[in-house]
């Protein structure tokens, strides 16, 4: 049995009456950690509230400028949508606390992580495949899937024991948050027919209240990451937040979708990811203009394998890394502008320009006096319809 346990703390009931009950249950010490990817709340209170429950210590780390140059840029540079809709937006910020909560076990020589999360969803599955991918001896421990307290019977526990909680607001949904965007689950969101009440949104303005005019917004690409927003040079967590702005009060960003989740069940997910989504579109397009065809393709085949590793917590696997290895060495003449006008709910790209743009208007153009080889075209089409054409005359003779 673990005598230090390092624990993925975030502020909330979950995690909180765990200090406690791995302490009663498993007897151990508990420190706990609070990783900053973004949105994490007011980190002071959650420290003091990680202490009162009982923690031994409680560190909260500022995680958000690691979170976007090493896990959101990576996906961005493979177009990462899990099912063609999903930014991976929960799927991203587990890898990074596993990593950190393994820094700080070494730290405290703790011998055992734990995680917060239930059995029934693919979170459990994130952190036990970082965690024992980093380090196999750690024990890995998940009091929430232990314990089979309902939410009402968790809050009298934290009561008994006096411990400060705050479920004044009593929110009917689960909700995971990062710099990425917003999961939301739960409630009325389990009845797929149901359209999502208004009030679950927070990054996003409803599309029919959006401004009723355009607004166009220019994304500067170096070598496969967004550098510049509109001219200003930006960190990618700062342009993060600053596309979020715009793009969000523009009424774009969100998913509602049913989604196959890796323990075989489907689940009805509402998602919210202005920045994520947007930056995506701008990069697909600017990849359109700048990679050779074969490359474009191919890369198509190893993005969807790379999201559908990482959505189901292999970040660290020799594949996955492999596979980051091939999109990264694409990324090179991924550089230039593109112009996205965003409307009421859209989000379209309008523009594009790049030094390294494989468009090449003397080849495109239809207006005479082009460079395209007309005759070429007319012999290239010989031979490419050969095959077809020698089947085509097989099948006429036998209906003759
Ligand atoms: N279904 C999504 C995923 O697997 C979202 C999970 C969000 N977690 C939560 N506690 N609401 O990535």
């Amino acid at each position: 049995m673990a005598d230090k346990v390092v624990l993925a703390y975030s502020g909330g009931l979950d995690t909180t009456v765990a200090i406690p009950w791995m302490k009663e249950n498993y007897g151990c010490e508990v420190i706990a950690v609070l990783i900053d990817v973004g949105r994490a709340g007011d980190q002071t209170v959650a420290k003091e509230r990680a202490l009162a429950a009982g923690a031994l210590a409680a560190e909260v780390i500022d995680a958000q400028d690691v979170f976007a140059d090493e896990y959101l840029a990576p996906v961005l540079r493979a177009n990462a949508l899990y099912e063609k809709k999903y930014p991976l937006v929960s799927a991203l910020s587990r890898p990074l606390i596993c990593k950190l909560m393994v820094d700080v076990a070494k730290r405290h020589g703790a011998d055992a992580v734990a995680h917060g999360c239930t059995g029934k969803g693919n979170d459990q599955v994130r952190f036990t495949l970082g965690l024992l991918s980093l380090d196999p001896e750690l024990e890995i421990l998940a009091p929430a899937r232990d314990w089979g307290m309902s939410r009402e019977q968790c809050i009298a526990y934290a009561e008994e024991r006096n411990i400060p909680i705050s479920v004044t607001k009593k929110s009917p949904y689960s909700i995971d948050s990062n710099l990425w965007g917003r999961s939301i689950e739960c409630g009325v969101l389990e009845n797929p027919w149901n359209e999502p009440p208004a009030d679950i949104y927070e990054l996003t303005t409803d599309p029919e209240s959006a401004p009723d005019k355009p607004t166009y917004i220019e994304i500067g690409f170096e070598s496969g990451t967004p550098v510049s927003l509109d001219g200003a040079k930006m960190s990618l967590r700062e342009l993060i937040t600053a596309v979020e702005t715009v793009v969000g009060a523009n009424g774009f960003g969100r998913v509602d979708m049913v989604e196959n989740r890796l323990i075989g069940i489907k689940s009805r997910e509402i998602y919210e990811s202005p920045a994520g989504l947007a930056l995506i579109m701008a990069h697909q397009h600017l990849e359109d203009m700048v990679l050779e065809r074969d490359t474009t393709h191919f890369k198509y085949l190893a993005e969807q394998k790379y999201t559908e590793m990482v959505y189901n917590g292999k970040w660290f696997s020799p594949l996955t890394r492999a596979l980051d290895a091939f999109i990264s060495s694409t990324q090179e003449p991924v550089t230039g502008t593109i112009r996205l006008k965003l409307y009421k709910g859209q989000c379209t790209v309008v523009g594009r320009k790049s030094s390294e743009s494989l468009y090449n208007l003397d080849l495109a153009t239809y207006e005479t006096g082009d460079l395209f080889s007309h005759e070429s075209a007319a012999g290239f089409l010989d031979l490419y319809g050969l095959p077809l054409k020698v089947w085509a005359m097989r099948e006429k003779n036998k209906g003759e």
